[in-house]
């Protein structure tokens, strides 16, 4: 079964002894509520490290006062019973003061990949889990971590803070994990009605579709308008579905010659629903 570290200080000494032996450290920063995605990521860890760790914290900083912080699923229990058939060695589970001492004052702040899309929505989004993620680093500097591309602003976010903070950590982004009908897995999804748990499947159903259409005929606003009109008409409330640049987030100037991601996020009831592709 894995150690379970509940400060800074006591993970510190693990990561020093690890060190001392010239072992190579993987970090797999999670939320929690383990499912087939994050295990996939720990799989991969398991590749390129000799000793994982797996911080478990869901991180206050990142949710705003009307999102859903107080209902966020807490399973540690079964959460560390899947880590320990993994064999990981470490999770570091801290509670939000050893996180955030009382009067802490100290965050990230960013531009880049984090402007737009998911910040148009939820404006101190990033700023809290690029603080988070920093300090979690920072606590144990990790030869590699791993993020899943589910999160795909979230990548290019921690990418571009990693490369501006020099941070000595390798930062591994793996592709999303689906359920068989194409749903991306996600903590979240637990919040879905049956009912609801059905239509989610046409989230990803259209972006494949209007990835084939732009790919066929280069014409991206006809494809996104009518795919936002299809989740429209299955019950969604669509913040974006968009194109852009894959590597920057940017815009899209020369379909043609960049590389393309679809993005979307879009409610279904009260659950806010996530996930892009390539194209
Ligand atoms: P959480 O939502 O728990 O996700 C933890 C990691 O698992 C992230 O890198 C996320 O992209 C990845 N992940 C989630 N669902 C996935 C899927 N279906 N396939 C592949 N990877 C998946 O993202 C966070 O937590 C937080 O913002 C965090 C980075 C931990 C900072 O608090």
């Amino acid at each position: 079964s894995p150690i379970i570290h509940r400060t800074v200080d006591d993970l510190r000494s693990a990561v020093s002894d690890w060190r001392r032996d010239g072992l190579r450290i993987g970090m797999v920063p999670t939320m929690g509520a383990l499912h087939s995605g994050h295990l996939e990521l720990v799989r991969a860890a398991r590749e390129r490290a000799d000793r994982i760790i797996v911080s478990i914290f869901v991180n206050p900083t990142q949710f705003a006062p009307t999102e859903d912080f107080g209902s966020y699923p807490r399973t540690e229990t079964s959460d560390v019973a899947k880590l320990a058939e993994l064999g990981v060695e470490a999770v570091f589970a801290p509670n939000a003061n050893e996180m955030y001492p009382t009067g802490y004052s100290t965050t990230v702040s960013l531009a880049g990949p984090a402007i737009g899309l998911e910040t148009d929505f939820r404006p101190h989004f990033f700023s809290g889990v690029a603080t988070v993620v920093s300090k979690l680093l920072i606590a144990a500097f990790p030869d590699v971590a791993m993020f899943g591309e589910k999160d795909y602003q979230q990548l290019m976010v921690v990418r571009q803070m990693a490369r501006d903070l020099r941070l000595p950590t390798e930062i591994v982004g793996l592709p999303t994990i689906r359920e068989a009908d194409g749903l991306a897995l996600s903590s979240r999804n637990a919040y879905l009605s049956a009912e609801e748990r059905q239509a989610a499947t046409t989230i990803s159903r259209v972006m494949r579709h209007a990835a084939d259409a732009i790919r066929a005929d280069g014409d991206a606003e006809a494809a996104l308008a009518e795919g936002r009109a299809t989740l429209t008409a299955a019950g969604f409330r669509v913040d974006y579905l968009v194109l852009r640049n894959a590597e920057t987030l940017a815009e899209i100037v020369d379909i043609a010659n960049e590389p393309r991601r679809m993005l979307a996020a879009a409610w279904l009831g009260k659950t806010r629903l996530i996930d892009n592709i390539a194209v």
